[in-house]
């Protein structure tokens, strides 16, 4: 197992977000986290990733002890995410965006845009993500020019810049029409094979993505873990149909 997350439990206050959630990933699988708003979806994620300490429980990846330790580090260990909410610098063009992950990755130095002229492996490192995510002929547009749906691509084209090994992706077609979705997932899916990351684990509303992509599916519900599962599995599960996929869509 690359990822290994035993007993999580998360407070915030008198509530419980995550109560005692457990999950295991291993090396080339694809996992969908589902389940209704304020399940805690985010909150799993964000614990996974190093963003939110938990109140109980841990977190190893790579067999190491990672819970709290802060998603820089955990980036240079081979672990990226992205948000649900898109964190990309407006006057940042697509490029630039793209050399900033790189330069993380590399661990250069601090004086960044200084240097990344001269610098050929992040000129050519950032361009080839450009490129794997159809973004090559945008890459002097600034990241606020762009639509939303490739502000969404460029943010998870970042995570991905960043090489990792295992990559955590907190809704990452939100916001975009079904034609894009699927349009940003067959590009996922052919970059993380290019790039030659491990596994995958994404928060998705969209249950034809869901089913469509998922090796596993996590349905989350109160915090607690309501199935974890095949896909197929998940669609004979009547109370995870009920409680989860009924509220959102018919699965086909
Ligand atoms: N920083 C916080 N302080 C207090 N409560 C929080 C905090 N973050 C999340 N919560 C609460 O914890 C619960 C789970 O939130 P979380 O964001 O993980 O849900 P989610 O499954 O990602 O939902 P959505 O589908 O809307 O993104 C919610 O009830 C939320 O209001
Ligand atoms: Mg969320």
């Amino acid at each position: 197992m690359i990822l290994k997350a035993e007993g999580l439990r998360k407070l915030y206050g008198g509530f419980c977000a995550l109560d005692g959630v457990s999950l295991a990933v291993g090396a080339g699988e694809f996992v969908s986290i589902i389940g209704p708003n304020g399940a805690g979806k985010s909150t799993l994620i964000n614990i996974l990733t190093g963003v939110t300490p938990p109140s109980a429980g841990t977190v190893r990846f790579k067999d190491r002890d990672v819970s709290g330790i802060g998603p820089v580090r955990l980036a240079r260990l081979g672990m990226a995410r992205s948000f649900q909410l898109v964190q990309i610098f407006p006057d940042l063009s697509v490029l630039e965006t793209l050399q900033a992950a790189v330069v993380a990755r590399l661990g250069r130095g601090t004086r960044l845009f200084a240097s990344l002229s001269g610098d050929r492996e992040v000129q050519e490192g950032a361009l080839e993500v450009a490129e794997l995510f159809g973004l090559g002929e945008k890459r002097h547009v600034p990241a606020r020019q762009l639509p939303q749906g490739d502000k969404k691509l460029l943010d998870v084209a970042s995570a991905f810049a960043l090489r990792p090994e295992i990559i955590l992706l907190d809704e990452p077609t939100s916001g975009v029409s079904t034609a894009d979705k699927t349009a940003i997932m067959e590009i996922m899916v052919a970059a993380a094979k290019r790039i030659g990351i491990q596994a995958i684990i994404q928060v998705e509303h969209d249950m034809d993505i869901v089913f469509g992509y998922s090796d596993r599916i996590v349905a989350l519900h109160q915090g607690r873990i309501l199935a974890d599962a095949t896909p197929a599995e998940i669609r004979a599960d009547q109370r995870v149909v009920d409680t989860v996929i009924g509220r959102r869509a018919r699965v086909r």
